[in-house]
């Protein structure tokens, strides 16, 4: 696929990686669930305009569609040209009217101010390079007592990760994949500075066990685009480093073992703002 809308490198490769995985996508049940919750929390109901950031296959867009009726409107946004064509693909089918879907950079995109009652975004804001400026650019488009709705995993989940990061940092080296936006408080920070009030944070677990195995292939298995220069942040260490630093993460993830494996904290986090 071309890059129609100029993405920097980085964009480019998340582009590229949703458009190879748009033909499976829908058949995670996980990215359903999660957009069912943030749809419920932002109480979007009928009449509502509402801009789906990242909107992928659809899920929030179309179901927000359904709400919202012939006197609301959604429009869903996306860099993946692959992902909308699965959304566009599921309109047609169920007979949309009050929807349409851009290709279009959600840190770049323009829509008059006070355009929506409602923002949502869905399992990507991590991707978002500047989250302080894209969540300033869209407290822009929400109308006045308008809801921003977002989505992301918490600071302690994957836990292959977390013991990855904390040795790692022990080196110098920080790792960044772009899979997440810090403590509660950054996100409630985050959103404060965005210019956004009565901000509420809500929290689920869906953690497991996993195998000590699983655990420790987060070591190699971290291919996520990032928005550093180098993806591969082991390649920062020396040799002597790199081993010592594996003896760490390995002995750490096995102090953590139990009988039923190591717990894999998985917390989702849900975060709502409201312009004043
Ligand atoms: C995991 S999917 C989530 C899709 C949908 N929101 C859902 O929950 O099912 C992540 C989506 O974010 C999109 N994306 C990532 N960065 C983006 C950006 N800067 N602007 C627009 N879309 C972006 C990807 O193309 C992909 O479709």
């Amino acid at each position: 696929m071309t890059n129609q809308l100029g993405l920097n490198d980085y964009k480019q490769k998340i582009a590229d990686l949703y458009n190879r995985r748009s033909q499976t996508y829908d058949d995670s049940k996980w990215h359903v669930q999660i957009c069912q919750r943030l749809l419920e929390y932002a109480q979007v109901s009928s009449r509502h305009h509402v801009l789906d950031i990242a909107t992928g296959t659809g899920h929030i867009a179309i179901a927000a569609s359904q709400i919202v009726g012939s006197s609301g409107r959604v429009i869903g946004i996306d860099i993946s040209a692959g992902m909308l064509e699965q959304t566009r693909n599921k309109v047609e089918v169920l007979g949309l009217k009050n929807i349409e879907f851009q290709l279009a950079d959600a840190e770049s995109v323009n829509f008059p101010a006070n355009s929506f009652h409602r923002i949502l975004c869905a399992n990507s804001f991590p991707w978002i390079e500047d989250k302080e400026a894209a969540l300033q650019l869209w407290h822009r488009f929400l109308k006045p007592g308008g809801v921003i709705g977002i989505h992301t995993p918490a600071d302690t989940a994957d836990i292959g990760y977390v013991v990855l990061r904390q040795v790692l940092q022990k080196y110098g080296v920080t790792l960044e994949p772009s899979n997440r936006i810090g403590t509660l408080e950054t996100c409630q920070s985050l959103f404060a500075n965005a210019g956004f009030e009565e901000i509420e944070i809500k929290t689920e677990q869906h953690g497991s066990y996993i195998s000590l195995d699983k655990a420790k292939s987060r070591w190699t298995g971290n291919s996520l685009p990032s928005p550093k220069q180098s993806a591969n942040h082991l390649s920062e260490l020396s040799s002597v480093q790199l081993t010592q630093a594996l003896a760490e993460f390995e002995a750490e993830l096995e102090a953590r073992q139990t009988e039923q494996g190591v717990w894999d904290d998985l917390t989702t986090v849900y975060i709502l703002g409201r312009k004043p």
